[in-house]
């Protein structure tokens, strides 16, 4: 059977990008990566995807800076089209997708969130949950939508804050339970139950 065919698109490190590769490679996660695209051209996820010899490319975002020009997201569509991206992954990237690209890929984007949405959406999450004085937080995966980490909740996983934390510590905490949960709901898309 064909293997679900992922596009992966971040603007950061990749940690989350190599945790869904490194799945893959040890059979853990029955797919396959189609494109990286990142709007960064610097982005240590183009370096990753290259050094794994995926496809990897830089999309140029345009002016704005929480959104896509338009003909930037045509070409990101383009890019999926040819790769025959059938599940879009949206791993630490950072701007809003709009119409096109979600009509395209109705149900079919999804994002990971470092909070247990609807609690702290946008940016540094961890931060916000350690200002709120919350004594546990985690991370969501959800379908993307218009809105700003408002879509349809997947799955999530719990982490909890120890007084002492600080941001970075708790950062790590939650990515690395993000590098679980990833993968694993990815899975259930390959498996067809999502
Ligand atoms: C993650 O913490 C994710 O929750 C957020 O952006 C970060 C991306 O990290 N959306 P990485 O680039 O995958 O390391």
């Amino acid at each position: 059977m064909a293997k679900l065919k992922l596009g992966i698109l971040g603007s950061g490190k990749g940690s989350n990008f190599r945790s869904i590769a490194d799945a893959i490679k040890v059979g853990a996660l029955d797919a396959e990566v189609g494109v990286v695209i990142s709007d960064v051209e610097t982005a240590g996820i183009l370096s990753l995807a290259r050094e794994r010899k995926m496809r990897a490319e830089f999309v140029a975002p345009g002016k704005f800076k929480t959104k896509l020009e338009p003909e930037a997201e045509e070409r990101i569509l383009t890019l999926l089209r040819e790769a025959g991206v059938e599940l879009v992954v949206l791993a630490g990237w950072m701007r809003m997708i709009k119409a096109p690209l979600l009509d395209a890929f109705p149900r079919r984007i999804i994002n990971i969130h470092p909070s247990l949405l609807p609690a702290f959406p946008g940016l540094e999450a961890w931060k916000q949950a350690l200002v709120a004085g919350a004594t546990e937080t985690g991370c969501t995966v959800h379908y993307v939508d218009t809105g700003m980490d408002t879509g349809e909740v997947l799955a999530q996983s719990r982490v909890p804050i120890f007084p002492s934390d600080t941001p970075e510590e708790l950062h790590a905490r939650i990515q690395n339970a993000e590098h679980e949960l990833y993968p694993a709901v990815i899975g259930e898309f390959a498996r067809g139950l999502k």
